[in-house]
């Protein structure tokens, strides 16, 4: 039996580049979205079109609100769940030494850890986000209420605990020895990763590499973590981490990482190229399972290196507004062929809603400076927060958009909950053309909506529930 979801639909159709999203943007004002009852989406349409094998299916009637699918978040941090908008005083480093690193330490406590774990389900559920690759904590009780509580609601997350053996004075209750470093990775990785092929096709949970970045490890962590990797790459383990955040001449994060590690670009300590001069000293991390956060300062080669190893950018205007990072220069990056999908950087990044993380996206590209200032299209902007997300995880083949045979991860957005957002569909001005009218509709509701509007979350067919619904 299906189940057929009646509203207005939006999505990114096929695999297409970026030069092609606009054609591949899809829009039916009545449409359908059939559901199979193992989650998988059987059709996509108008509704006016509906094959005759599914007339008699029970029909969810969402009319008036529009289905999208799910948002997939590429960088987030579990333990910073509660530190939204804290006051650093300073850049990155500052923010990460006062408010970042004394939050982190209190996930050691098991009931602190449990409460943060359903809070931040709760959070990924009510914002829509149906994937997110997340920065764990450092404890592995606090990485296995996270697991279990994604589990235990359906998400789909990919996480790993965030590695840290070098810090600041701050940062001491979050370090541990090299060795414990990749011990803990390793028993994270045979834990909750699916190792198993068929197990993976259809796991919602997985795991990931995190070094928090370069400052917080050592040259032979770097090496330990590519032997680690190339025990697991085959396996489907990601990896993830910052670059190219914090530009401050001197004591900002490219400098500092520059000067301690004597290499030629940030990148090369990811690459296996560690070692003073860019020497190489291990196995590359890079590959097309590897996010890399920001890269908003990336030299030409950096870029290059990226879209040669299909690595990923996550991009995250919301964080570089917050700290201060600058804004990642979007002709350059996606010129050069890398993949840009995007993240909310919570809690750098002060906002959960990935449509306004979105929202932030448009404002810094339109504000770009001279000729690279640019408008970017709705469609863009949908890839962005979608389909390019489901590319960046290595999970296009699953999920990302309405396609046929696909996971049906959506979400239901009902404008009338949100009186700007409502009004401006309804009342505003708009192009005769239907295309335009559109691209119109489209626009309004990736940067007028608000958390308010998503009535609905749905990860493999089935509906979400936050911890409000616990008996
Ligand atoms: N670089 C290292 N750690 C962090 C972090 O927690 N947030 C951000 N935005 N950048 C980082
Ligand atoms: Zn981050």
């Amino acid at each position: 039996m299906t189940t057929v979801h009646r509203g207005r639909v939006f999505h990114i159709a096929g695999a297409p580049v970026l030069d092609d999203v606009v054609d591949h943007l899809v829009y039916h004002l009545d449409g359908a979205l059939v559901v199979s009852d193992v989650g998988i989406i059987s059709w996509c349409g108008a509704w006016a079109d509906l094959p005759v094998e599914f007339a008699d299916d029970p029909v969810d009637d969402h009319t008036g609100c529009f289905l999208l699918p799910g948002f997939i978040d590429t960088h987030m941090h579990f333990p910073q769940v509660n530190c939204g908008d804290s006051y650093g005083g300073g850049q990155l480093l500052e923010w990460l030494t006062n408010c970042i690193f004394p939050s982190e330490a209190r996930f050691a406590d098991p009931e602190f850890a449990r409460g943060a774990a359903r809070e931040w389900c709760d959070r990924m559920i009510t914002a829509g986000t149906t994937t997110g690759l997340i920065f764990g904590s450092q404890f592995p009780v606090a990485q296995d209420l996270l697991f279990e509580t994604a589990r235990d609601r359906g998400l789909r997350i990919i996480a790993g605990r965030t590695i840290m053996t070098v810090g600041p004075d701050a940062a001491a209750p979050l370090l541990t020895s090299e060795a414990d470093a990749i011990e803990l990775t390793r028993q994270e990785i045979e834990k909750w990763h699916p190792l198993d092929a068929s197990v993976r096709e259809r796991a919602l949970q997985q795991v990931a590499i995190v070094p928090r970045f370069s400052l917080s490890v050592t040259p032979e962590t770097l090496g330990a973590l590519g032997e680690l990797y190339d025990d697991y790459r085959d396996r489907g383990v990601y990896f993830t981490s910052h670059l190219n955040e914090n530009n401050r001449p001197g004591t900002g994060e490219i400098d500092m990482v520059k000067s301690i590690y004597q290499v030629d670009s940030y990148l090369d300590t990811y690459d296996g190229r560690f070692l003073p001069g860019s020497k190489k000293g291990g196995a590359s991390l890079l590959g097309r399972r590897s996010v890399m956060a920001h890269g908003v300062h990336c030299q030409d080669r950096e870029l290059a290196r990226l879209a040669e190893t299909r690595t990923s950018i996550a991009h995250c205007p919301t964080s570089q507004l917050f700290l201060g990072s600058g804004t990642m220069p979007w002709t350059r990056t996606t010129s050069a062929g890398v993949n840009v999908a995007i993240g909310s950087d919570f809690s750098a990044g002060d906002e959960w809603f990935i449509p306004q993380v979105l929202n932030a996206a448009f404002k810094v590209h339109i504000s770009e400076s001279g000729d690279d200032g640019l408008s970017l299209h709705p469609a863009v902007l949908l890839f962005l927060g979608t389909l390019a997300g489901a590319r960046a995880l290595d999970l296009e083949e699953r999920i990302g958009n309405f396609d046929p045979g696909k996971e049906a991860d959506f979400v239901v957005v009902d404008p009338s909950r949100w009186n700007q957002y409502g009004n401006t569909l309804e009342w505003g001005s708009r192009p005769a053309d239907p295309v335009l009218e559109r691209d119109a509709f489209l626009f309004t509701t990736l940067m007028a909506m608000r958390e308010v509007t998503l009535v609905e979350t749905y990860v493999q067919g089935r509906r979400l529930r936050t911890s409000q619904w616990e008996g």
